[in-house]
């Protein structure tokens, strides 16, 4: 039976989870799979807390070095993009493949750390990086090897989706609802990353380097949070048969590859928008296999642990392959006719737009002709029949595909109309056909 001994750095939630798995499941993995994985040594700075997994005390070392010393596979569980980045390369560089669960370093930091890797011929595997346990970049790599992939779209972060479910659930704040996460451990005390969208982010980056082969750059990621959405809004979208979801879009288009975060509604009948609370779900268009959706949790110290261990195994199968051989990681070289990525203001998209105007004849006329004026076409609309105190209203209005640059042109025109009132409200729409 082939022996892979195992390190991990970070023994946090998730390095705990996959202490526990290998513990747990190592007997069973090995008659599964042929590779029997050792777990050699867990590094961290503390390493008197009590995680809740019964390690041997002697696994545990406050030195790094160590445990990149007496492994053939680092896992790296730091987090952060500094220390982290420190103990991947001194790993890659004693020739040790690297299996991560750390999204905003690869995201961030991704060429260097590849480039660094197929130079020493080691793996860097980073499954659990994305959606937790998802196997989703198996999906991709492997399962849809065979598809010109055209499209993800995913609900890549649990944190939000659980606020946006409650918020259409209980008809409350995103501030409260916010709380109401923190108290019940689905956020984190700052929980910036998650809502204002970078975490997700990251993930989209990494779905997109492996999809379309392309480096990544976090510079070409139009990213918008949740942190502004009104409680209103998931009511006007409930009542025009969406649901507003927090998605990571990805697109292969004529006119670059499309990489956006952002509140987008989603028609209630798709699947997609019946994901709720903190799971996960990403689907993926190709031109073979159509259209396809994995679901699963995307966080929590098990299904990432799950996710880790999986690529444990994967590496251990294949280290003896040449480089060649194995999975490509995403780098420059692994398809240099890539397309680059498309300028935000080029995408194509169709908006629910809430206009706050003044309830008097004539007000409508000025926006259909200002819409008009950059050719975007109204699919729907809908005045709320009650006016507000103040004989104002509002608008909603659904439109038909167009480009990002011409809706922001004409909303900058409409907001200098007298006759409306505050700031307009613009959400995009995925019909996700
Ligand atoms: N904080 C993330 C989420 C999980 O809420 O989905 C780790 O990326």
């Amino acid at each position: 039976m082939k022996e892979v001994k195992v390190g991990i750095i970070g023994f946090g939630t998730v390095g705990a989870g996959v202490a526990e798995n290998i513990l747990k499941n190592s007997e069973v993995v090995a008659k599964r799979t042929g590779v029997k994985l050792v777990l050699t040594r867990i590094a961290d700075l503390d390493i008197t807390t009590d995680r809740g997994v019964a390690v041997p005390r002697e696994l545990l070392t406050t030195d790094a070095a160590v445990a990149i010393r007496e492994s053939d596979i680092v896992v790296e569980l730091v987090g952060g993009t500094t220390i982290a980045k420190k103990f991947i390369l001194e790993a890659i560089s004693a020739g040790k493949h690297v299996v991560t669960a750390n999204k905003a370093l690869l995201a961030e930091h991704g060429n260097e750390i590849f480039s660094a890797a197929q130079t020493k011929g080691v793996n860097v595997a980073f499954e659990a990086a994305v959606a937790g346990s998802i196997p989703i970049v198996k999906a991709l790599r492997e399962g849809l090897a065979a598809n010109r992939v055209s499209s993800i779209a995913g609900i890549i972060n649990g944190t939000c989706n659980f606020i946006l479910s409650t918020m259409r659930d209980t008809g409350r704040s995103f501030d409260d609802v916010l709380k109401e996460a923190q108290r019940l451990g689905y956020a984190e005390a700052d929980p910036t990353f998650d809502i204002e969208g970078t975490d997700s982010a990251h993930k989209l980056m990494l779905l997109s380097a492996i999809a379309f082969g392309v480096p990544v750059d976090m510079t070409k990621v139009h990213i918008e949070g949740i942190t502004h959405l009104e409680a209103k809004d998931i009511k006007f979208a409930e009542e025009l048969g969406y649901r507003i979801k927090l998605l990571g879009i990805t697109k292969y288009t004529d006119y670059g590859i499309e990489l956006r975060v952002h509140p987008a509604l989603v028609p209630t009948r798709r699947l997609l928008a019946n994901v709720e609370g903190a799971m996960n779900a990403v689907v993926v268009k190709g031109d073979a296999a159509e259209s396809s959706l994995y679901y699963g949790k995307g966080a929590g110290s098990e299904p990432t642990g799950s996710a880790v261990v999986a690529d444990l195994i994967d590496i251990a199968r294949t280290a003896e392959v040449a480089v060649s051989e194995r999975p490509r990681m995403p780098t420059t070289t692994h398809n240099p006719k890539a397309k680059s990525f498309a300028d935000f203001g080029d995408t194509v998209c169709s908006y629910y737009l809430r206009i706050p105007v003044e309830d008097k004849p004539g007000v409508l006329a000025e926006i259909a002709r200002i819409l008009a004026d950059n050719k975007i076409s109204i699919e729907s609309l809908i005045q709320k029949e009650a006016p507000l105190e103040d004989a104002s209203t509002e608008i909603i209005l659904l439109t038909h595909s167009t480009r990002e640059a011409d809706i922001q042109r004409a909303i900058r025109t409409m907001q200098q109309l007298a006759n409306v009132r505050g700031a307009i409200v613009l959400l995009r729409k995925e019909e996700l056909q």
